[in-house]
């Protein structure tokens, strides 16, 4: 009889342990990132973002998303922006791959940024900077880009 009570106690032990475990390894694994470990995330292999335009990259995702991976907004037009990179859902296919960068909208907002900084970098190359409104808002001048080298020493 003294064993059931603590029984009872490992049973919604074990329980809690597993939502715990399953609300964690959900099928999309979103991400807020902190601003220096992404700069330098995006610098690196396997995403190798130019150095030179970094600091644009960053000041444009900390106003678009604010840096996290699984933000979704609603246009007027009734598009959306999906993600990271707030790419809008004509790059992009709802529930399946298609779009101008072939890939599928809900991929966009993932933790691993791959389908995401390849389709941005592809908008970047055709539109420049300027497609993103938080950049032409915030960014263009570049008195208002932060400085890497000095706060994140990259
Ligand atoms: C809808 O609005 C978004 C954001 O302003 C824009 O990027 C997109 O091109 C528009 N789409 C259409 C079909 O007008």
């Amino acid at each position: 009889m003294r064993a059931a009570p603590f029984g009872l106690c490992r049973f919604w032990l074990g329980l809690a342990m597993g939502l715990l475990l399953a609300s964690d390894s959900g099928l999309v694994s979103a991400k807020r990132y902190l601003r220096c470990e992404l700069a330098k995330k995006l610098l690196d292999p396997p995403y190798r973002f130019d150095r030179s335009l970094l600091s644009n990259w960053i000041c444009l995702l900390e106003h678009e998303s604010d840096l996290d991976t699984s933000r979704i907004t609603s246009n007027p037009n009734g598009t959306r922006n999906y993600g990271l990179f707030q790419i809008n859902s004509r790059f992009c296919q709802e529930g399946r791959r298609g779009g101008i960068c072939n890939v599928k909208c809900e991929d966009l907002l993932e933790e691993n940024l791959m389908e995401a900084s390849v389709c941005a970098k592809r908008i970047h190359s055709s539109d420049g900077f300027q497609h993103w409104n938080g950049w032409q808002r915030h960014c263009r001048n570049t008195q208002n880009l932060p400085n890497l080298r000095v706060i994140c020493g990259i």
